[in-house]
Formats: structure tokens, sequence, C-alpha cells
């Protein structure tokens, strides 16, 4: 096995000139996409349709799709962090976790659009393997891939705007420490993966104060309505689901 991981999300275009057939790629958003994603699975979700535009999802709630499923399909996401009104449209719901409860999302399909976490999964379509990942599902994610021994692993950092996020460099790096753990089966690591890692170990006797300084955990906690996103987020393994993209691009809880 070998992982390795990319760090930015300046990355991101390079992705869809790179053959990923023999990859399985995990993409991390911690604050707040893939969190919210797999929440929303968690809690009863149906599916996730993540898109890069406001205008696709828009098209989605528009097409046959929204036709057939007219009940069950609900608009989320977010732009600078809140939900999205646009085209004299209100989301159904913002890129909160604690929106996405039982009672809200059971048996709905999620169409979603958010800054970075849906552009991110969108550039790792043709992988495959794509899995949504975050800290409230590490330990489920890595029992799938060490079940699945995939040859090659990409850890993707989704970020926030176009520069590196922390939360997401130390998610990659708490799971490469459980893919790392065997010492009969060690994968090859990458530079990045490494410095992942390492940042990981330093960060992890205090992740909240690791993670508070970092651009997005700012941005939300300066949001009383948000605020304690941060804290929900950062929580370890509450939900013990692997979120996995299917080849038309929908993510399903397996
Ligand atoms: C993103 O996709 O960039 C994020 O999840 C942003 C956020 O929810 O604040």
């Amino acid at each position: 096995m070998k992982i390795e991981t990319i760090l930015t999300p300046v990355e991101l275009p390079a992705l869809a000139q790179r053959d990923l057939r023999a990859t399985a790629c995990v993409v991390f958003d911690v604050l707040r996409a893939t969190s919210t994603f797999v929440t929303a699975l968690h809690h009863g979700a149906q599916a996730i349709i993540p898109v890069s535009e406001i205008a696709e999802a828009l098209e989605i709630q528009n097409s046959e799709f929204r036709i057939q499923n007219s009940e069950s399909i609900l608009l989320g996401g977010e732009r600078n962090g809140v939900r999205i009104s646009a085209d004299g449209i209100d989301f159904d719901l913002g890129n909160s976790p604690r929106e996405y409860k039982p009672e809200i999302v059971r048996g709905k399909t999620i169409v979603s659009t958010t800054t970075n976490g849906t552009r991110a999964l969108r550039a790792c379509a043709n992988a495959q393997t794509v899995l949504a990942a975050s800290f409230l599902n590490l330990t489920a994610t890595a029992e799938f891939l060490r079940q699945k021994n995939f040859e090659n692993i990409l850890l993707v950092c989704a970020g926030t705007g176009e520069n590196q996020a922390d939360e997401d460099v130390l998610a990659a790096g708490a799971l490469t420490e459980l893919l790392t753990a065997r010492e009969d089966a060690r994968p090859t690591i990458s530079d990045p993966t490494e410095i992942a890692r390492r940042a990981w170990l330093e960060a992890k006797p205090d992740l909240s104060a690791a993670v508070c300084d970092s651009e997005n955990a700012r941005r939300l906690l300066a949001i009383p309505e948000l605020r304690d996103d941060v804290a929900f987020c950062l929580q370890r393994d509450i939900c013990f689901l692997v979120a996995k993209m299917d080849a038309d691009g929908t993510i399903f809880r397996r």
C-alpha cells in the first residue's frame, strides 16, 4: 500500500489530468462539508449528490431527477460559510452538520454545493474509489481501506478557499496514523503524507486548540450560530460508516 497526500486545493485541478483508476481517494473537508455529509448519512439521508456549482444544484432540482423524487430532494451547501440564496431560491439547508438532524434528512437525497469540499470530491470523480471522510468516521474509513487493501491511496485535503487547511491536514495525518499502525504491513508514505502525520502527532494531545486558529475555524467561531460546528466536527468516531461516492457521483453509506 502506498499513501500519498494532496495538502492544498491548489493541486486539485491537476487531479483531473491524473489517471486515478487504480487509486482510492479519501477527501477531507473537516470544516465542514465531509463532516456534514457523514452526519447526514448517519442520520438516515438516502444519498448526497455533491456538485461544484450552484447552477448545477439548481439544474438537478429542476431536472427529471427532481420530478421523480420531488418529495425527497433537499438543496444544501454554503458560500462564505452561510446558506445559499440564488435565483430567488433559498436552499433548504446550509452546511452546518448540526442542521442535518434525523427528522430533517431521513430518506432524503441532498444535493450539495460548497466552496471546497464538493469541488474536491468532484476532482476525484475518476478514481477507483472515492470516500468522503472526517474525524467523525475516521476509524470506519480506515477499516474499509485496510479491508479493501488498495494499492494506492490518495488523501485529498480540500482546504479553505485556495489555501491549505490545518484541520484537513490533521485528519489526513490521523488517518495515516491508523493505516500505519500495523507493524507487519507498513504502507509506503509520501513526504506530504509524513508532514500530515507529524502535524497530527503534535496536535493530537489538544486537537481543538490546534484547530481553533485555522482560517475556517476562526471564521466559523466568529458567527454565533455556527461556532459550535467547530467542536462538533472534531468529535472522533461518532459515526461508524463509510461515505462512498459511486461512479455516477452520488455518495451513499457503505
Ligand atoms: C467548503 O466546502 O469549503 C466548506 O465546507 C466551507 C464551510 O462549510 O464553511
